[in-house]
């Protein structure tokens, strides 16, 4: 089978379906690869490197859509293009079908098989197709670091011998795939970040990428089950707008993200908002294609307002990045449809059977809805505490205690019917010490025993004078071997913790 590349006739967009690295995946999966002289040029990519990796150049548009069984776009085709292509091709590119149904009668009648790479479903299994998060990821992090150009000062703070510079505030509206990205973005390069999303279920994800969730004192929850944010009530937009006058006020970089799938994007920041702002702070409208968030946002422009506000609504791309995701995008797809040797439309296929929007000379639009698989807050799991209290503990060690000295009572009063009365003595003061010691050391908590060592080693002491008087001229004598082991037991349990508490504090020292 053969995937024909050509080149975007629109000058303007630099991206283009494949990239050396995605041609040599394509030919993996047993495709013969063509692109089109110069295809790669705007984004950096030779002819010569295409060559490198197995692609085949051809020279012209015409012959491209006449070799190609599948081509692979990035703008969705004007009438010239649609005109080379024939009946039974297959075409992966953006279609916006929503916005564009003449579009998809034109090449329903063709008999051409479109794919919309803008309308994979935003499930689970699709996400490696997912051209819409791809670009977004990209769009968010480029937000920040366009906004970081135009604004004339560092993101991070810092202490320098000069003075302290204050780190900059920067407010990301809109906590979709862009929003986080720039969220991630902006944390990274040390700003102090606060987000704001009409969808309760994002306030984890804004926290853990760094970022403050900002929220409005009205109970209404954005979350649909499409995974995408309703639109909201105008009481909610109201109290949205006054945080984010109030936020205006003191925030150096706004970066804006709200989009309703379908609609004009939501109109978040008013002149007034932009009239509070600092000169020189910079605002980044995302969502400036789809009539902006901000009202006076110019799409694929830069202004700087009369307070000095500059308002980006125009992002410069990235196209080799770019392209190699958009290209990974479409490999995945190609993966998903049985690559060359069982390449198959499936209408029966959750994703093919809404992303191909016209099928054998159908129109195959609007899709049946297939719910977004959004990230979930995870359930909280409820631990069952069943150890004892400290009360218990207590009750259960005062108990045991009692029975101990019931049982050694009961012991030595047998043992003194049988045993002298002299070794009675000794005895009872024996096992007394047993006790008593073990009851000291067994309930010195763990953070102690360091202490604790010290006092052993005081015992140690003592009993190592007593071994040292009792010892006696007779080497051999029974008496004198205890006393010796005695002081080499205690010795050994000086010296022992001398060797451990000298660790310990080493570990103290840097
Ligand atoms: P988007 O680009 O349509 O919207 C961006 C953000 O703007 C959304 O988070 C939305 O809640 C927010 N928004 C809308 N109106 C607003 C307002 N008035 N004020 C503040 N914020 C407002 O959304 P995107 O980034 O395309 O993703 C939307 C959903 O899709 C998310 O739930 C995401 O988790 C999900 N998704 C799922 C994927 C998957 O494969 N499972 C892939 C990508 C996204």
């Amino acid at each position: 089978m053969k995937v024909c590349i050509p080149v975007e006739v629109n000058t303007d967009e630099l991206r283009v379906a494949a990239t050396p690295k995605t041609v040599l995946r394509l030919k993996k999966q047993g495709f013969e690869v063509f692109v089109e002289k110069d295809a790669g040029l705007r984004s950096n990519f030779s002819n010569a490197e295409f060559i490198e990796s197995g692609a085949q150049i051809l020279d012209s548009s015409k012959e491209i859509y006449a070799t190609a069984d599948i081509i692979l776009k990035v703008l969705a085709p004007n009438n010239k293009e649609i005109e080379m292509m024939h009946e039974g091709q297959v075409i992966l590119s953006y279609l916006w079908p929503a916005q564009n149904l003449d579009l998809l009668e034109k090449l329903s009648k063709k008999g051409v098989n479109a794919i919309a790479m803008d309308a994979i479903p935003r499930i689970s299994r699709a996400q490696k197709m997912d051209v819409l998060s791809s670009m977004a990821n990209i769009a968010g992090y480029r937000a920040v670091i366009e906004s970081a150009n135009y604004f004339g000062r560092f993101l991070n703070g810092q202490i320098t011998a000069a003075g302290k510079v204050e780190p900059a505030k920067v407010l990301v509206i809109g906590a979709g795939v862009a929003g986080l990205a720039a969220i991630g973005t902006a944390n990274s390069l040390g700003a102090i970040v606060r987000a704001f999303d009409t969808r309760m279920e994002v306030e984890e994800q804004i926290q853990s990428m760094g970022a403050q969730f900002l929220k409005v004192d009205i109970e209404e929850d954005g979350s649909t089950d499409s995974g995408y944010s309703k639109t909201m009530s105008k009481e909610f937009i109201d109290a949205e707008m006054a945080l984010f006058k109030k936020q205006a006020e003191e925030i150096d970089i706004i970066i804006t993200t709200a989009q309703i799938p379908g609609r004009k994007a939501p109109t978040l920041i008013l002149k007034e908002h932009v009239a509070v702002m600092k000169s020189g702070s910079v605002i980044v409208d995302l969502a400036a294609s789809t009539g902006g968030n901000c009202e006076l946002t110019v799409d694929n422009e830069i202004i700087t307002t009369d307070n000095g506000v500059i308002i980006v609504g125009k992002l410069s791309q990235l196209p080799s990045q770019a392209s190699q995701l958009y290209g990974n995008n479409l490999c995945h797809l190609l993966d998903d449809m049985g690559k060359a040797e069982n390449f198959a439309i499936d209408m029966e296929d959750d994703i093919v059977s809404r992303a191909m929007v016209t099928y054998n000379g159908d129109i195959n639009w609007p899709p049946k809805p297939l719910p977004v698989t959004s990230q979930k807050p995870k359930e909280e799991i409820v631990e069952i505490d069943d150890s004892p209290t400290p009360e218990e503990i207590a009750k259960k060690k005062a108990k045991s205690t009692i029975y101990s000295l019931v049982g050694i009572g009961i012991f030595l009063l047998l043992l003194g019917k049988v045993a002298p009365s002299d070794f009675m003595g000794h005895f009872t003061v024996f096992v007394l010490s047993i006790f008593i010691g073990w009851q000291v050391i067994w309930n010195v908590s763990h953070a102690l025993h360091t202490p604790l060592m010290a006092v052993t080693n005081a015992i140690s002491g003592i009993i190592v004078i007593g071994g040292l008087l009792q010892t006696q001229d007779n080497l051999s004598s029974p008496m004198t071997i205890i006393a010796f082991i005695a002081i080499l037991v205690a010795s050994i349990n000086i010296v022992g913790g001398f060797f451990v508490t000298h660790r310990m504090l080493k570990m103290f020292k840097k």
